[in-house]
């Protein structure tokens, strides 16, 4: 997930079973980052109560139009628009109607129609019984919504809270934050291609042992994510990772380093941006037994191959300046020395470098602590998540392809 520090987020909570789950969402939001205030319609307040919204986001709850004290402390006019974003959730098939046939007729709904989706981003995730989603009113007017520019957060289909199999379940509280990040992300990278490598290579030297590292994958994901976000089109080559795919990026599964260098080859052409952050493995078992190996004497030895090194072919096989190569130097020591060189003898535009013994960097946790390497000079950076990096990665991407026509 990624990040929402210090942006406005104004969430309208509505009448429906799924209003508990936006006590979540309101969390999540937050644990991004968000400065969240809430809104609530006059049927939400019997599912949860405001003092709930009040008691974690430290800031009155708008509950009533045309009550002077709550337009004291904010009004409705205001909760519109002096936001980043606004957040709907559950809407109601109720609301979606209102706001599609303009009515005002109490505070969320007249929230709504004091607001300009195309000026700033108005999300909706609806969550309802299955008859009342399908109904040809309520697809009537999502599509109307839709066409003003309001987003649409598109419902999970399952088993509903009334006994209903089908669509109309509100969307996981984690989906619902990436469209509210996705609504504020810059569109930069809007056809343009990206190619990122992620996770660790199995090298098997039996059925069932293999040489491995504990890369998770998770920095490759973020920057999949973000790239998504801006607006490319993002293929990710992953080697075995236990993660959740972005949305909106295709993915192509591998074990082998053997398996990524043909990937990566495949996915080349067209392709404006190759990000290598996998942590492939520099050697494989010569030899793979078809069984597996017993134990038999006390000292074993393992032949080993160098596998092929698949950031040096990008930078030997680059036409002038295309594809963008960012490369990572991940070492347990001061990484700058072995990063510029690097940089040069790979040929890459950006090497991201970091000491995986550093506090708050390396493999399987949240953040990292890099520096940018480029023929320009060094910049480190603090410790960020990894979805910041993503982005800052984004932004140095969008200002190398400025100018280069994309395909
Ligand atoms: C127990 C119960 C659960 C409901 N769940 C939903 C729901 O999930 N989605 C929905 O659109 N309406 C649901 N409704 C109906 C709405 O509460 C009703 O349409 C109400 O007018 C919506 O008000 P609001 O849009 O002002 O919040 C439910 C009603 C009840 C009694």
């Amino acid at each position: 997930m990624s990040s929402l520090v210090n942006r406005r987020v104004h969430v309208a909570v509505c009448g429906g079973v799924a209003a508990y789950k936006a006590v979540e969402t309101v969390r999540l939001l937050q644990k991004a980052g968000a400065v969240v205030q809430v809104a609530m319609t006059a049927n939400a307040q019997a599912f949860v109560g405001p003092l709930t919204f009040q008691a974690i986001t430290h800031l009155p709850v708008l509950t009533r139009t045309l009550d002077p004290s709550d337009e004291m402390e904010i009004g409705h006019i205001a909760f519109a628009q002096e936001n980043d974003v606004l957040l709907v959730v559950p809407a109601s098939a109720n609301i979606l109607a209102k706001c599609a046939a303009g009515i005002g007729d109490e505070v969320v709904s007249t929230v709504l129609l004091a607001t300009r989706p195309r000026r700033s981003p108005v999300l909706f995730a609806p969550a309802m019984n299955t008859a009342m989603y399908e109904n040809e009113a309520t697809q009537n007017n999502l599509r109307i919504l839709r066409e003003r520019g309001y987003q649409i957060v598109e419902p999970d289909a399952g088993a509903l809270a009334c006994g209903a199999v089908g669509p109309g379940r509100l969307a996981l509280s984690e989906a619902i934050v990436d469209a509210v990040v996705a609504a504020l992300t810059p569109r930069v990278l809007v056809g343009r291609r990206v190619l990122v490598t992620a996770g660790p290579t199995r090298e098997f030297f039996d059925p069932v042992r293999f040489l491995s590292n504990p890369s998770t994958g998770k920095a490759g994901f973020e920057i999949a994510a973000a790239a998504a976000r801006a607006g490319a089109e993002v293929t990710l080559i992953h080697g075995p990772c236990s993660l959740p795919l972005p949305p909106g990026v295709s993915s192509v599964a591998v074990t082998t380093a053997i398996e990524m260098h043909a990937a990566v080859m495949a996915h080349l052409p067209g392709v404006d941006v190759v990000v290598m952050t996998a942590a492939v493995s520099d050697y494989r078992a010569r030899a793979v037994s078809a069984t597996k190996v017993k134990k038999l004497d006390e000292v074993q030895s393992l032949e080993l191959v160098r596998n092929p090194d698949i950031l040096a072919e990008l930078g030997a096989s680059r036409v002038g300046a295309s594809p963008l190569l960012i490369g990572f130097a991940a070492e347990s020591g001061p990484p700058l020395e072995y990063a510029r060189a690097k940089l040069i003898s790979k040929r890459c535009d950006l090497i991201v470098a970091n000491d995986i013994t550093a506090e708050g960097a390396g493999f399987g946790v949240d953040t990292n602590r890099v520096s940018l390497v480029t023929a320009e000079g060094i910049v480190e950076l603090p410790v960020l998540s990894k979805a910041a990096i993503g982005e800052r990665l984004v932004v140095f991407m969008a200002e190398r392809l400025a100018g280069s026509p994309s395909p």
